[in-house]
């Protein structure tokens, strides 16, 4: 069975041209014009573009005394409705917990997945185990990208000592370090000083991570990484200082990436501002919203390339979660969600406004992701032989965003209300149409763990476990029991 996709324009990263795209057994076959399939879907009018590629998500994740309210189900029909065809989630070990373990866990959630996924791994703790266990988990279950929370203080940051090792490592088994860059000692001080002053509502939670601890962390953590020649992925970047840190480490030749969200692009820091608690809390993420300077900063760092890719961190909890941190900030789940709005909002505040071109569009939401992650072009290509991860793209089509419509399981949308230009008419995944003018056809378990390579090593530095110097005990707080 083969199906085409007719009268449509190919847009890819670095080519736009009018084709037809003929695909058979889930992967394009042929490129050309005139094609014939047994099913054919009408493309007139439309940019046939690769899939989207969020590389940060937290479906079902233990997180601050509960779980993340989309799941792989729920979280993967939210993405192949916005017309992402690919998610890369990230697996958490719990304090003490080895990584092939924490690895099983998330292989068992992601059962129900209706779009292909990955994984990264998060280091939340340091010791031989996870030494041992990195070599195995990048050669042997394909995950070659390991996540450091730089902030997070008695849960999941982890300290200079244990970052630096964990990249030396990384360095020789040729993966690449990613950092959510926070100063959490700072972090944890201001936090403290805000509550003993009164200061418990959610606009708390943004005095509390202002952006030097976003700016500093960075900083470090691009040091850190240069010191032992690690690759860098800095996660949801969100203001100018950590901006100017990436922008500068990549003019000297240095092999680091920053992902700014569709949320800090798109809303500002006067969300917390709002009389209605409900409303400032569901918008309360790490790093928050900031203001016009830093959303200029994040926009001119897509245009120049300074910054490399657009995600969701998609971590969505509903209203009444976000009500544990009734009197307390700090006791409000970080995360706000996105998945299905990311290309959207992309595309009418980027490519409507003429920011970015269609082309600059497919490269930040799927080719550089594919590349840097090492699944190019199996995912992010119109090419012969690609996956038929296809977004069938409408840039006529308009609706206004409204969580009672929306498929992530929560109960509002912090985008409501909001009119985008620019959506989805089929999305593909692997060949089947998960997606039709927003009527959804996707098949729970479709989904599958697409592998990843690692690069080149960089260094043989540190072969054998050494221990730290000065080790801490294993002893976190905030994350639940992790039993499935
Ligand atoms: O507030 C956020 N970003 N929640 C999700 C976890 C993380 O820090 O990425
Ligand atoms: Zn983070
Ligand atoms: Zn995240
Ligand atoms: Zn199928």
């Amino acid at each position: 069975m083969s199906t085409v996709i007719r009268n449509g324009t190919v847009v890819t990263a670095d080519l736009t041209y009018p084709a037809d795209v003929k695909i058979e057994g889930g992967r394009i076959v042929e490129i050309g014009k005139g094609l014939k399939g047994d099913t054919e879907l009408d493309a007139t009018g439309c940019y046939v573009m690769p899939g989207g590629i969020d590389p940060h998500t937290h479906l079902e994740m233990p997180f601050m005394g509960t779980y993340s309210s989309d799941d792989f189900e729920s979280g993967t029909r939210a993405a192949l409705s916005g017309g992402t065809t690919m998610v890369v989630d990230f697996a958490l070990p719990a304090p003490g917990q080895g990584l092939h373990d924490a690895l099983q866990m998330w292989h068992n959630k992601s059962g129900r997945a209706s779009c292909d996924y990955s994984y990264h791994m998060a280091v939340t703790w340091w010791g031989e185990q996870v030494f041992d266990e990195m070599k195995t988990v990048v050669e042997k279950e394909g995950i070659t990208t390991f996540k450091h929370f730089m902030a997070y203080k008695g849960a999941l940051m982890v300290n200079d000592d244990e970052m630096y090792a964990s990249f030396q490592r990384l360095a020789e088994l040729g993966g690449i370090a990613l950092v959510h860059a926070e100063n959490g000692d700072v972090v944890a001080e201001l936090s403290a000083k805000l509550l003993r002053e009164g200061n418990t509502g959610p606009e708390a939670h943004a005095y509390s991570r202002p952006t030097q601890v976003e700016g500093e962390a960075t900083n470090r953590a691009i040091m850190i990484a240069d010191m032992t020649g690690v690759p860098l992925y800095v996660v949801h970047v969100s203001c100018e200082e950590a901006h100017e840190a990436i922008r500068r480490a990549r003019m000297q030749g240095k092999r680091v990436w920053g992902e700014p969200l569709i949320q800090h692009l798109t809303l500002d820091e006067s969300e917390y501002f709002n009389a209605d608690w409900d409303h400032a809390a569901r918008r309360v993420m790490s790093p928050p919203f900031r203001n016009q300077k830093h959303q200029d900063s994040l926009w001119a760092g897509l245009q120049s390339g300074s910054l490399s890719v657009v995600a969701t961190d998609h971590c969505a909890f509903t209203t009444e979660q976000k009500r544990f941190g009734v009197g307390d900030f700090t006791k409000i789940p970080n995360g706000t969600g996105g998945l299905e709005d990311r290309l959207p909002m992309l595309w009418t505040h980027g490519v409507a406004t003429g920011r970015l071109t269609p082309n600059e569009f497919v490269a930040v939401t799927s080719t550089n992701i594919a590349k840097i992650l090492n699944c190019y072009p199996r995912k992010g290509a119109i090419l012969v032989g690609a996956d038929a991860d296809i977004v069938v793209w409408d840039p006529a089509k308009e609706k206004t965003i409204t969580a009672s419509a929306q498929q992530s399981a929560i109960d509002y949308n912090v985008f409501e209300g909001q009119t985008v230009k620019g959506l989805p008419r089929f999305t593909l995944t692997r060949g089947h149409v998960a997606v039709h003018d927003g009527e959804m056809r996707t098949q729970e378990g479709h989904g599958q763990f697409v592998k990843r390579e690692a690069n080149n090593p960089v260094n043989k530095a540190l072969s054998s476990w050494k221990a730290l110097t000065s080790p801490r005990p294993v002893e976190r707080t905030g994350i639940p029991a992790t039993g499935v």
